[in-house]
């Protein structure tokens, strides 16, 4: 049966693939590589005390709070930060100061260099949100613990601070949806994932290099003083979104504001991060949707989704009424109410062999694979405008915690209302490309 494919049941493991050193290539056509690794992966060089490595229980939790936030900036759109100023730098921001809080947000790294002399650090990057942030020495309030040495601008030549006075401060507001603060006329940023993860800091611009040739000066960046959140030993952020401080938008005149990724599926295959260049012929693309319009978002149209080749009957109104986002770092894919209630039904009806067992957090579709040696299910494909069929890897479709548990990884939303999201294990193994000049994402099939 075509529709279907066989695997052989996999032993759960939690962490999946991760490539510790980065490495850069530099092709033709202006692209820069980056080696993609995931954030708890055994074979992270972030993950060396096991201790410290969330379970699937907390990471699932992290998933909703970074899900909230994201329908709150949605809702909110460019208001997002009306409560919170940083004009009054001694005021701080009004942001819960919890240990071990966690960060919704993303869970692949890259590493990159920073200053003069470079030095490299490893940051989660995020399709999601705009700035990029690292941990800066003094860490003159607080720093969570990270791999590799704290950034300190004092020892780079190439560090510096950005005035309040400059029309760059006042960019931060649309960035971050924080008013920025000033503090010995010094910029002043914050920002805040999910509920209680946050980066606060100096506002300042330095070298960046990827690569031997791919070099920016006067790269705009949160110098963290203050910073709170699992991040699972990275030393900050890479902000992918479209608002004009992202990554992104700051290296457009090089890379045309073109990237694609490729998630890895196991700690035994590679995963990349591209700049620039352009994409292949099997890469189909799909405009973005007036659903990101305001926000820095990608926004996709649903226009479908099949299990075992059969078209799941969900009224266009459902996909409409919510609105998609693509997100790199929400883990699970959402759906409205609705399609997820087709999907799952469709989904134990074709697995209905299989013995169901506990839900596992916001999972509600788990199966005891345990005394199987192989499985058959189901292929699960997505359909967005423009006649974009995306056929989901065999590992998208699963989330496992162990052999007799293994989970449906998607997850209905509460709200009709709520935007579906498009999440990372759907999109492994997947070739992910953002033409945000193009107003278009694309899809190619599995490139890592
Ligand atoms: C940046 O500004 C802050 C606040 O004024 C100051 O403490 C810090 O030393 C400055 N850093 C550099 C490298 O100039
Ligand atoms: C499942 O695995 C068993 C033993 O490994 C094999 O004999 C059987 O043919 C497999 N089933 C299918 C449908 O391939």
């Amino acid at each position: 049966m075509t529709n279907y494919m066989l695997i052989d049941v996999f032993i759960g493991v939690r962490c999946e693939c991760v490539l510790t050193n980065w490495e850069f290539n530099t092709g033709p056509n202006g692209k820069a590589s980056l080696k993609v690794t995931h954030k708890y992966g055994p074979c992270s060089q972030l993950h060396r005390d096991k201790a410290k490595t969330p379970t699937h229980a907390e990471i699932l939790q992290q998933d909703e709070s970074r899900v909230k936030s994201i329908n709150s900036r949605l809702s909110n759109k460019l208001a997002s930060g009306d409560n919170n100023d940083l004009r009054n730098s001694k005021a701080s921001v009004n942001i819960p100061a919890k240990s071990g809080s966690t960060i919704g947000t993303g869970n692949y790294v890259v590493t990159i260099g920073f200053g003069t002399p470079k030095k490299d650090l490893t940051l989660v990057f995020d399709t999601g949100s705009d700035i990029t942030w690292t941990q800066c020495e003094p860490c003159s309030k607080s720093c969570y613990q990270q791999k590799e040495p704290i950034f300190n601008p004092s020892a780079s030549n190439t560090y510096t601070n950005i005035t309040c006075s400059s029309n760059l401060c006042s960019k931060l507001i649309s960035a971050t949806g924080i008013t920025p603060g000033c503090s010995s006329s010094t910029c002043v940023y914050g920002i805040q994932y999910g509920d209680q993860s946050f980066s606060l800091g100096f506002f300042g611009k330095e070298k960046l290099t990827l690569t031997q040739t791919d070099v920016f000066n006067d790269f705009l960046f949160g110098c963290g003083q203050n910073n709170q959140g699992l991040f699972g030993g990275a030393a900050g952020l890479l902000g992918l979104a479209r608002d004009p401080l992202s990554f992104v938008q700051q290296t457009a005149p090089k890379y045309g504001g073109f990237f694609s990724y490729c998630l890895p599926s196991s700690s035994s295959s590679t995963g990349h991060l591209t700049f620039g260049g352009g994409a292949s012929n099997a890469v189909k693309f799909t405009p973005l949707s007036k659903v990101s319009d305001g926000t820095s978002f990608y926004g996709l149209d649903t226009t479908g989704i099949s299990v075992g080749g059969s078209s799941l009957a969900i009224s266009p109104s459902v996909f409409s009424a919510s609105g998609t986002i693509i997100d790199s770092g929400t883990v699970i894919t959402r759906l409205p109410p609705a399609a997820y209630s087709a999907l799952k039904t469709a989904f134990r009806e074709a697995m209905k062999a299989y013995p169901l067992t506990d839900p596992l957090s916001i999972l509600d579709t788990c199966y005891d694979f345990s005394k199987y040696d192989n499985v058959t299910f189901p292929k699960i494909a997505f359909s967005f405008s423009g006649r974009v069929n995306v056929l989901l890897d065999g590992t998208g479709v699963f989330y496992a915690q162990k052999t007799s548990q293994v989970c449906l990884a998607f997850a209905g939303n509460g709200d009709a209302s709520d935007v579906a999201i498009f999440g990372n294990v759907q999109q492994k193994r997947l070739e992910v490309v953002y033409d945000v000049a193009g107003r278009r994402v694309g899809f190619g099939p599995a490139s890592c």
